[in-house]
């Protein structure tokens, strides 16, 4: 399809249900690092197309794209110079415009970024601003002052390089107000021409036909004096008045939000159904790994337990590791030291108030470890986001500046270049992993498609067993409270389809006793093997696990023991209080 036919076309959906983000699951990458296909030393959108097989593989229903704009890339691409452009080194509109079409072909839906809260120095929109006159309109598009002190009460985010949430510019002669680098001017919203052009830009993605928009740092688009400027109900009001263009004019695409806050603060990023679709639980995720180090789930209940209810057709989104830091800002004090202690041990894995590895390097590439935080991921309430080379295992390189350790080729497999590029080594964007045990020698696709074990294949499979039932992404949660902490168990049940997980945080073998007495008369079904476990009677029902083992089961009626979720009735009250 030309672009200009692709229009206001409603993107494909495969199964034609609008609320298709709640059953989706999400493939996150960087064009620049998934596969070079004009030999230039980074990816671009050929690559990427070639490539759309193997995505498809995977069994993954929707792809999240890194920022692919032009840009000086000072932050990878999020510090925008062009809202309207594809960077010329990652292909042109036409070839974006080409992957887009088949990847609906294919039934994958893409997400692009929508970053929207500053600009690149370089965006014309800026040069525009510190040239103009003081009080002017072009000025006025950015957030300026004579005096640094102002909107002190607001905190620095990248600690690591910034002093201040100000920088001067010598050609305006003020004071730029900036929450990211200080080449990252902040637009000012409080101007009505910013969100007409950011609504323009907009519109130019979902014209050409992407699915829905990551909002990118929404919490800190508008300041306010004596407040922390992050969360203000004007911010909110910028973003029902974005939602309502997206309803207006783009059926069936949504919004996801960046808000890296508490639960109860990102609650208002739903609104009332008007603001965004989904949102990324920040929270959850560090309690996932702290759940592990300390061998109790008490972490990851707790924090369940703080979550807000979120409008029915709103969803969150869960991921393990993604593009940043593994970000540390939603624990208390002395969570982050144990999170320090246990997962950066080395002050190179730290940047800002987050670690920057992968997942397999920080469960010390230990399969069982792995495949249990895999297993969480695609089990616990909300959309799972798998980011590009975990499904492989893949490794990461700490003496990289930034969070570019996090963010190295794709590996193909064992060739030159591990298959990511044709061009010499020395031209790529970024040193591919060669130690081992996570060079690409060893860890690559091509292996691991070879290997009947390898994790690649088990993350078919357990992606494969998640979409057997619409449970895991729409399905209400209960904890179970057995008394062994080790181990986590919970329910997930929607429209009569009741799964059981459980597992075990600990690397010793453990048991556990479970009251499934509500179920008695139902057999448990192991879902990756389809067979039946002991059926359930009033009495006590035991599991045992070997270190790090974990289960799902679906729970059946016997005598109905041949449709999904058969003959199981509604889910009764919860086992008591406590983690
Ligand atoms: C992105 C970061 C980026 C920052 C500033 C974030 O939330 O995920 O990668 O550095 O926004 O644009």
């Amino acid at each position: 399809m030309r672009r200009e036919d692709a229009a206001k076309a409603a993107p494909v959906a495969p199964n034609g249900d609008p609320r298709w983000y709640k059953d989706a699951i999400i493939y996150q990458l960087h064009v620049k690092a998934y596969r070079d296909g004009d030999s230039d030393g980074y990816g671009d959108f050929r690559g990427l197309l070639d490539k759309l097989d193997y995505v498809q593989s995977l069994g993954v229903d929707c792809l999240w794209l890194l920022p692919f704009y032009p840009s000086p890339l000072r932050d990878d691409g999020y510090d925008i110079a062009d809202y309207k452009a594809i960077n010329p080194t990652y292909g042109t509109l036409d070839d974006f415009q080409r992957f887009l079409d088949e990847a609906h072909r294919r039934g994958l839906r893409v997400v692009t970024e929508l970053v929207i809260n500053h600009t690149s120095d370089q965006h014309p929109w800026f040069q525009r601003a510190r040239t103009a006159p003081r009080g002017s309109p072009e000025r006025d598009w950015y957030v300026w002052t004579d005096d640094p002190n102002k909107y002190a009460g607001t905190r620095i985010i990248f600690t690591d390089t910034e002093t201040s949430n100000w920088t001067w510019d010598p050609v305006a002669q003020q004071f730029f107000w900036h929450r990211f680098f200080s080449h990252q001017p902040d637009l000012n919203f409080d101007n009505p021409a910013v969100l007409e052009a950011v609504t323009d830009a907009m519109r130019f993605w979902l014209d050409m036909g992407v699915d829905g928009l990551r909002l990118d740092a929404i919490p800190y688009l508008v300041e306010r004096e004596g407040t922390n400027c992050e969360n203000l109900p004007e911010t909110h009001a910028v973003l029902k008045r974005l939602r309502a263009t997206l309803d207006a004019e783009y059926a069936g695409r949504i919004f996801l939000a960046e808000a890296n806050q508490w639960p109860p603060d990102v609650r208002p990023y739903f609104g009332d159904s008007d603001e965004c679709h989904m949102a990324f639980h920040f929270p959850v995720m560090p309690r996932m790994y702290m759940a592990v180090a300390r061998q109790d789930r008490t972490p990851i209940v707790e924090i369940m337990a703080r979550t807000p209810e979120i409008p029915p057709d709103c969803q969150w989104a869960i991921f393990l590791r993604n593009h940043d830091e593994l970000t540390l800002e939603m624990v208390t004090d002395e969570e982050r030291d144990y999170m320090y202690t246990e997962y950066a041990k080395d002050p190179r894995m730290r940047i800002n108030v987050g670690i920057r590895r992968r997942l397999a390097p920080l469960m010390g590439n230990d399969r069982r470890k792995i495949e249990l935080l895999n297993t969480l991921l695609m089990s616990m309430p909300g959309t799972p986001i798998v980011y590009y080379g975990d499904e492989i295992g893949m490794g990461d390189n700490v003496f990289l500046g930034d969070r570019n350790g996090v963010r190295t080729p794709m590996q193909w497999n064992g060739s030159w270049n591990s298959g990511f590029s044709e061009t010499d080594s020395a031209a790529l964007y970024s040193p591919i992993i060669v130690d081992p045990p996570y060079g690409f020698q060893g860890v690559n696709v091509m292996a691991q498609e070879r290997t009947e074990a390898s994790l690649l294949r088990w993350m078919r499979r357990l992606i494969a067993v998640r979409k057997t039932t619409q449970a895991f992404g729409r399905g209400r949660l209960e904890f179970l409270h057995p008394l062994n902490r080790r181990v986590l168990v919970f329910l997930r049940e929607h429209e009569g389809d009741t799964i059981l997980v459980a597992c075990n945080l600990a690397k010793s073998a453990e048991a556990v006793q479970l009251d499934l007495s509500r179920f008695a008369g139902c057999t448990p079904l192991e879902m990756w093997s389809d067979q039946p476990f002991p059926p359930i009677d009033e009495t006590p029902y035991a599991l045992t696990f070997g270190p790090y083992g974990y289960y799902w089961f679906r729970i059946r009626g016997d005598a109905v023991a041949d449709g999904p979720g058969a003959g199981v009735g509604a889910l009764e009250a919860g086992q008591g209080g406590g983690a």
